[in-house]
């Protein structure tokens, strides 16, 4: 089922610059996420068919807290947010569970409705501060790896709305290489990386490792417990030319121009190449678990 209930505008080829809140901790430069950038934040939809192909799906071990700590499973109602083209739709809809999906993006919502379909998801095109959303009817509200898009002090109060009381909101993100495992692979993309974009950190998700920032966070308002985390490390494996296609998916490489996209992106599969042909690249997924605290 797939409700295409308000116009979005794809802002993804305009720069609108940076709007919403200001940074609430600026001393601390790693508090990426106290500013959403309305240009990145829909640039997924330029790229949506190769989005599809483009990121891996989450470890199996997140799933199964899910279904040991949140009743995920054949029954449950689950509200995502920020779907994308499905990478944790499908683990979700694979437990038995019934998903709203949220998802902005016009097109990345009709890659969801059409890949994925069935009568156990409802997709729905909207943003999270926006989107219709029913009373006490949801068991976990889950995001991946897409809650630093969202408007968390408008959202936060909308999700303790939509879910049972005692629903469990559940929000992670992959960090794609773990700095504590590091790798000669990792050494290089480091330094390519540096050339790419000299003024800029390395890492544009190492916000989600910023864990009492996030913690503060999911808590503000009283309306979610302050979260427990889990941090899952696994190891993705890349060819050359799924190394492009995961890189290719960054909103920070997707900036670039044209010419010097496909520079950097070649740079990035030879690196892979050079390594063998295959590359097994650390990675954590990190995992922040909270309940439904208040309700109005
Ligand atoms: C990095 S993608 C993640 C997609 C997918 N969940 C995954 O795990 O690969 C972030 C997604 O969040 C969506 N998004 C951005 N702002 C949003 C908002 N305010 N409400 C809901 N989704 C949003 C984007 O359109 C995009 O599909």
């Amino acid at each position: 089922m797939y409700r295409h209930l308000h116009h979005v505008n794809n802002r993804a080829n305009g720069s609108v610059g940076v709007v919403g809140r200001e940074p609430r901790s600026p001393a601390d430069p790693t508090y990426d996420h106290a500013v959403i950038d309305e240009g990145r934040r829909l640039s997924f939809e330029a790229r949506a068919d190769e989005y599809r192909t483009a990121r891996p799906p989450y470890p199996e071990a997140l799933y199964e807290i899910l279904v040991q700590r949140c009743g995920l499973g054949p029954g449950s109602r689950v509200l995502e947010i920020g779907a994308g083209t499905g990478q944790a739709t499908r683990g979700l809809l694979a437990r038995g569970a019934t998903v709203v999906a949220v998802e902005p993006g016009v097109r990345l919502a009709a890659h969801l409705a059409a890949d994925i379909g069935g009568d156990a998801l409802e997709v729905v095109n909207d943003m999270i501060e926006t989107a219709p959303l029913p009373d006490d009817s949801f068991d976990i509200a889950a995001s991946a790896t897409a809650f630093h898009w969202v408007r968390s002090e408008v959202a936060l109060p909308r999700l303790a709305r939509a879910l049972r009381p005692g629903g469990w909101l559940a929000v992670w993100w992959t960090v794609f290489g773990d700095r504590t495992r590091p790798t000669p692979f990792r050494s290089a993309l480091d330094r390519l990386y540096e050339r790419t974009f000299p003024h800029a950190p390395r890492d544009p998700l190492t916000g989600p490792l910023n864990i009492e920032s996030w913690r503060d966070e999911l808590s503000q308002g009283g309306w979610f417990t302050r979260p427990d985390v889990e941090q899952l490390r696994w190891v993705n494996r890349l060819t050359p030319d799924g190394a492009r296609r995961l890189f290719g998916s960054f909103p920070n490489v997707n900036e670039l121009d044209p010419a010097r996209r496909a520079v950097h992106l070649d740079a990035v599969a030879d690196l892979v190449r050079e390594a063998g042909g295959v590359v097994l690249d650390p990675c954590v997924t990190v995992l922040y678990l909270s309940r439904v605290a208040a309700q109005r």
